[in-house]
């Protein structure tokens, strides 16, 4: 006997061994435990179960699931079967799959024509049951897995739920939706629930004739049961994971139309809302051809269906061929919807259609931790999608503000790299956050800037290409950007160059010191963003990074620390003074020096921001630029303004400049006429504002009041009360007049309360602008019967944009009382919708009259509110940040703190609880050092206001 074949057979020996010890372990376990009967074993004890990792072995591959899924939508369950057929890879005992909240009724295993039945286990805390074979699974084998279940419709937003809604004459409607990302599959039927086991799906749904049942394939058959049901039965789909797998059974109308590339698109809504389908079936086509030729890919499926589920609790869900929506964010009336709403429903069919065959079903990442490549791509390609279909929306204006908002959050300690472990469902819920979807969106844009957009196209084409039907790593998809740049670029002059060529371009870049995987995983690997400081001397710049960090003095204990070990390669871009002519230089080291060419009065880093970076100018910097925005503002781009201004109030908080100064750069603005610049200063003054206004710091609030509304009198008495204009000139009348109105400027309050009693008067018959709903509606809700009357308009109203902008306007009375009423009215879910508490409880914490009630609500409510909602997910996380995350003095930290110290000890360890304490610490620090700085600002700034501005 050779020594191979002893090894082996002593290794099956062993195996042998272990599965009869096994068999035993279980045998015990069963006598243990009294719900032994039939074929399932239950059990919580992880000493039995064979398996102890979250995620699954990799021994056992599914390839192919039949699933029959039958809902009950009078007793609110569902049973199902489901057969998988699996590939086994070597020799087996068990099969660990995920299974949550399911009864199994039996399990089988299947191969060679025999069938055995199968003993199951289950392990809880893992979400993973074992399905244990009489005799061991040979490797090298297929098997098919016979599995039936059954469970009620969830409760919530996950799984297989039910959903609710009554029509306009008061008759109740039931139906079920399906919601997986990230690992609800597993909630539904039993399966392989990681995103790398991808499978073919054939989906059977069994239904009442008044219903209609719809899946991510079109349907093949319906068949006849003698119990008065019918059956669908829906194509195989392509291979995918199992979180895209969806299906929705209720009662739908839909408008179809089919792209010049043959793909049926069809929208769907309750009948009632079927007339506001139009503009997203328009929408839907045009983005699909438009994916289908930048991609050069087509979308594979022969359908798409878009449809509107009355309770979602994100904003949509990109299942393959059937995506979900929230209802605002698919259903556009032109009479009801506003410009912004307009623009959401774009940008949203943008980004599920993003992901449909593109980045995320075709292309999926490995595991969570890099599903930034689903979002990061698809929040990209929103903007990059809608700017070229409809170009109207003025999309790309907002682009700077989206990466405002990925800063935000990433210069502070506790964010976290983009590329991140998780692997609880909690921590991977977490990790749809802005760091992904904004931070990954801001740092392709940068990359795109770098590499031109032909190369960053043909590099993304090479990577969906080559990586179609299956999953990628962050890093394959630098390898195959820099593989198609390197190639393309020799051929071409792109965007690097030989050493030879680069001498002569001395600010260009040689393909031979580029390593672009290196160069992405500073940004991607490692958390923060870089702050570049520019001193000049003469004709040299000279320049150096660190790690931006909100609210860290350069003297503080713990400088050194936080900084340690970050560097970034940063593709810098500049212009200056004496030419508009882009210079680039890519800064690798902690300095460096660049050489101008002729003398330079003022220099602009970071062209149109398109990094993501900031810069500190350094004292005579800043001056030069704050001289020019005085003098001809119009030299820089109005991308570039924003910029500056954004830049300069950020340094505040880290003492590199002071808030006088910062002030005195936006005092340009009086001058502005473009849209973004105006926004973000005027929106940076109200923060200031609002945050004076929840301390009762009244005299700094007012001062400051009265300092807004003056200096931006002009612009704010321009604005018409209708809708016209442009898409961002009709934006900023909404948050002009909106902001003017709350801040109670009497012009403004007195119009609109006339427009609210005019309104009130037709019983709610005069169509109003949409522009200006929410500041009509915010001025009457101070009232108490209009407060009322309003709220009666929100229950009977058919649209949902236009009810949310209702909601707003009652959370911004001023009355405790009647905001405690719609918290009430929020936790019964039947006036206002449960997926609409989280955004509820945020908007009256936002209101210093609601702030307290909606931050003791929260505690007191801790139970329910995990009952309804996902505890990582971002409306948990939402309600969390929003009633605390403004808080800025030492007695709430500890509140706070103490409140956080007692989820601990229930188990929870939640990241947003960290990223809330640095909030509030930053805050209260950003007070202690700048309020008497802002109130001597305000007192040599604002001249003797009339009484109007009062
Ligand atoms: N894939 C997500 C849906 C999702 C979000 C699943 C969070 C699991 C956790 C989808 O593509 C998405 O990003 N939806 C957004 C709306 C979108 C336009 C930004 C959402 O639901 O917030
Ligand atoms: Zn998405």
């Amino acid at each position: 006997m050779s020594s191979d074949y002893l090894a082996t057979f002593s290794n099956m020996a062993r195996i042998a061994k272990q599965h009869l010890v096994r068999m035993l372990r279980i045998a015990m376990s069963c006598l243990l435990v009294s719900a032994c009967s039939g074929l399932t074993i239950k059990t919580d004890n992880s000493e039995s179960f064979p398996w102890s990792k979250m995620r699954l072995p990799t021994n056992v591959v599914p390839n192919h699931y039949d699933l029959s899924i039958h809902p009950n939508l009078t007793t609110m369950n569902f049973t199902g079967t489901v057969k998988i057929s699996v590939d086994v890879k070597q020799d087996i005992s068990y099969i660990v799959l995920h299974s949550k909240g399911l009864e199994i009724t039996m399990a089988k295993i299947l191969a060679d024509g025999m069938e055995q039945d199968m003993t199951v286990l289950e392990h809880h805390p893992h979400e993973q049951i074992a399905l244990l074979p009489p005799h061991q699974l040979q490797g090298q084998r297929k098997y098919q897995l016979y599995i039936e279940f059954q469970a009620d419709l969830a409760d919530g937003f996950d799984g297989f739920y039910k959903s609710t809604y009554r029509t306009q004459n008061g008759y109740k409607r039931v139906l079920a939706a399906t919601d997986f990302e990230p690992t609800a599959a597993r909630m539904a039927f039993p399966c392989f629930d990681e995103p790398l086991f991808k499978s073919t799906f054939s989906i059977k749904i069994r239904r009442e004739r008044r219903h209609i049942a719809l899946s991510n394939m079109p349907k093949m058959q319906t068949v006849e049961h003698e119990d008065g049901l019918v059956e669908d039965t829906f194509d195989k789909s392509v291979k995918m994971s199992t979180y895209l797998v969806a299906y929705v059974i209720g009662d739908f109308r839909s408008i179809s139309a089919t792209t010049s590339t043959g793909v049926k698109i069809s929208v769907y809504a309750v009948p009632e809302k079927w007339s506001q389908t139009h503009y997203a079936l328009e929408v839907a086509v045009k983005l699909l051809e438009f994916f289908e030729a930048y991609f050069n890919i087509s979308y594979p499926l022969p359908k798409q269906d878009l449809i509107a589920i009355p309770d979602f609790q994100g904003g949509a869900m990109e299942n393959w061929g059937l995506i979900t929506y929230r209802e605002t964010a698919l259903l556009y009336d032109p009479q009801m919807s506003s410009a912004t709403d307009k623009l959401w429903i774009t940008k949203v069919i943008g980004h599920e259609l993003a992901h449909q065959q593109w980045f995320g079903n075709l292309v999926t990442m490995e595991w969570w931790n890099d599903i930034w490549l689903n979002e990061g791509f698809a929040r990209y390609m929103e903007r990059l999608s809608v700017n070229s279909t409809y170009p109207e929306l003025q999309v790309d204006d907002y682009f700077s503000n989206v990466c405002f908002g990925a800063m935000a959050k990433d210069c502070l300690n506790s964010s976290r790299p983009i590329s991140n472990p998780a692997e609880t469902p909690v921590q991977i819920m977490e990790m749809f956050d802005t760091v992904s979807y904004t931070q990954g969106a801001c740092v392709l844009n940068m990359l795109r800037d770098f590499l031109s957009e032909e190369v960053f196209q043909s590099g993304i084409i090479r990577y969906l290409e080559k990586y179609s039907y299956s999953n990628a790593r962050s890093a394959d998809l630098w390898n195959t950007i820099a593989n198609a740049s390197s190639e393309r670029e020799f051929s071409t002059g792109g965007f690097c160059y030989t050493s030879s060529q680069a001498e002569k371009r001395a600010h260009q870049y040689t393909c031979d010191s580029l390593d672009l995987r290196e160069m992405m995983d500073t940004w991607t690997q490692q958390m923060g963003i870089p702050l570049i400081t520019v001193n000049r001397t003469g004709h040299n710049i000279h320049i150096q990074q660190e790690r931006f960090l909100k609210g860290v003095l350069d003297d503080d204990a713990d400088y050194a620390t936080l900084q340690s070990g970050y560097q970034w390669h940063i593709p810098l871009t500049y212009y200056t003074s004496s030419s508009r002519h882009v210079h680039r230089h890519l800064l690798k080291s902690k300095t460096d020096t660049i050489q101008l060419e002729g003398d330079v009065s003022w220099i602009k880093f970071n062209v149109d921001m398109n990094g993501y970076y900031i810069v500190h100018y350094g004292e005579e910097g800043w001056e030069a630029l704050t001289q020019l925005l005085d003098q001809d503002h119009t030299a820089i781009s109005s991308k570039d303004r924003t910029n500056l201004i954004h830049n300069a109030l950020q340094l505040v908080s880290t003492g590199k400049l002071s808030l006088d100064r910062a002030l005195n750069l936006t005092h340009y603005l009086k001058k502005e006429t473009d849209n973004i610049p105006l926004l973000q200063g005027i929106s940076y003054l109200n923060v200031v504002y609002r945050l004076m206004e929840r301390k009762n710091n009244t005299d700094t609030a007012e001062n400051l009041k009265k300092y807004i509304l003056w200096y931006f009198k002009d612009v704010i008495d321009k604005q018409t009360w209708s809708d016209t204009g442009s898409v961002s000139e009709r934006r900023l009348r909404s948050e002009l007049l909106e902001l003017a109105c709350d801040l109670g400027y009497t012009p403004c309050v007195s119009r609109a309360s006339q427009i609210f009693n005019e309104w009130v008067a037709s019983n709610g018959t005069r169509s109003l602008p949409t522009d200006i709903l929410r500041p009509v509606f915010l001025t009457g809700a101070q009232d108490e019967e209009n407060w009322n009357y309003l709220l009666e308009a929100y229950k009977n109203s058919l649209y949902s944009s236009y009810k949310s902008k209702i909601l707003y306007a009652l959370t911004n009375c001023k009355d405790a009382e009647r905001l405690a009423k719609l918290i009430d009215l929020g936790m019964e879910g039947e006036v206002i919708r449960t997926q609409d508490l989280p955004s509820l409880i945020v908007t009256i914490s936002r209101n210093p009259a609601g702030q307290a009630l909606a931050w003791n609500f929260v505690r007191q409510n801790w139970q329910k509110l995990l009952e309804r909602f996902h505890v990582g997910s971002s409306s948990f996380r939402g309600i969390l940040k929003g009633t605390t995350g403004h808080f800025s003095t030492k007695s709430e930290l500890e509140e706070v703190k103490t409140f956080f110290d007692s989820l601990k000890s229930q188990g929870l360890q939640l990241k947003v609880t960290e990223l809330v304490l640095e909030m509030i610490q930053k805050n209260i620090r950003w007070l202690e050092r700048n309020l008497h700085v802002l109130n001597k600002w305000l007192s040599e700034n604002i001249p003797l206001a009339p009484a109007v501005f009062l």
